[in-house]
């Protein structure tokens, strides 16, 4: 299965294998890490699933649409790196993805 390396909000990185089908989002929130809220379930309506993404991977994840990019304007912690991660299907081509779940607004 594909790996998924996660920095939490304390700096520390582990790696997670995802299953096929799933959101980023959801890898992360079903392996324990409690700080990513998600509170909309993935609907893109809360923005409390920001990460920032590792950018040799930026070519590889789908277009951000406006909805994403709005939500992610009204964040402190936007970067250019700043994806929510409910809108990241993972998929084998992302094997290896490493994110960082961003600071709490
Ligand atoms: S979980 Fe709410 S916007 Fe991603």
């Amino acid at each position: 299965m594909p790996r998924l390396v996660v920095t939490n909000r304390a700096g520390e990185t582990s790696e997670i294998t995802v299953e096929d089908g799933l959101t980023v989002m959801e890898a992360i929130r079903d392996n324990g890490f409690d700080e990513l809220l998600a509170l909309c379930g993935g609907c893109c309506s809360c923005a409390t699933c920001h990460v920032h993404v590792d950018p040799a991977f930026a070519d590889k994840l789908p277009a951000i649409s406006e909805d994403e990019d709005d939500l992610l304007e009204s964040s402190d912690h936007r970067a250019e790196t700043s994806r929510l991660s409910c809108q990241i299907p993972f998929t084998a081509a992302l094997d290896g993805l490493h994110v960082t779940i961003a600071p709490e607004d």
